[in-house]
């Protein structure tokens, strides 16, 4: 009998336990991903979807949705106890536009987002997930993916072998299904690739 790993793809083992989930939250994240500028490259009109695959502790979900209140985001990660975490922040927010959902990626609704937006998160889903993904972001939406750069020297992160080169990210992008992706010059990210994935 054959087993499909469905984690076929990602590159890190792991996943990122809950069990770390306040390093997520470190103030000193800002240093080398400054959130605002993040928020600004998803260039959100009012009134859009918005899907934070991977949320962890929904720093960028909740980051959006404050600073545009007329989007929907929904903030999704296949750890329950992320989404506790995140459920309880938008309740002390008084978040109105943030819905959340855990579960496996296929258990997402087949809703049609204007931008998908993972941080972190594609050196850790395997290939059918990413498809997911893929096809979660709506005709003439994007998605804007933003992870560790294996080639560039890091003092933080996870080791180069734990994940992606540009080129490889943008290989397993085509292959999910996204035929245009666009890499974005961004100073203020020194550790991270930012592709812009459509089509
Ligand atoms: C390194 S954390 C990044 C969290 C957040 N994006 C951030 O940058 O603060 C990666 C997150 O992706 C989630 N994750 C990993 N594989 C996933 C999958 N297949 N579907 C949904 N979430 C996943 C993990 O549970 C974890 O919360």
């Amino acid at each position: 009998m054959s087993h499909v790993d469905p984690r076929h793809g990602a590159k890190q083992p792991e996943i990122f336990s809950a069990d770390r989930a306040e390093r997520l939250d470190d103030p000193a994240r800002e240093a080398w991903l400054p959130t605002e500028r993040l928020v600004a490259l998803l260039d959100l009109r009012a009134d859009a979807y918005a899907l934070d695959f991977g949320t962890g502790t929904g720093r960028y979900a909740l980051a959006l949705a404050a600073a545009h209140p007329r989007t929907r985001v929904c903030a999704f990660d296949v750890q329950p106890e992320m989404i506790a975490i995140v459920e309880e922040r938008v309740a002390q927010r008084g978040l109105a536009n943030v819905v959340t959902q855990t579960g496996n990626a296929g258990e997402l609704p087949a809703h049609a987002y204007d931008r998908v937006l993972a941080v972190n998160v594609l050196h850790e889903i395997g290939d059918a997930d990413l498809a997911e993904l893929r096809a979660r972001a709506a005709p003439g939406g994007w998605a804007l993916i933003v992870d560790w750069d294996g080639t560039r020297e890091r003092p933080v992160g996870p080791p180069p072998d734990h994940v992606h080169t540009p080129e490889e990210a943008g290989q397993r992008l085509r292959h999910a299904g996204f035929t245009r992706i666009d890499a974005l010059d961004v100073p203020q990210f020194p550790y991270h690739f930012v592709l812009r994935a459509s089509g």
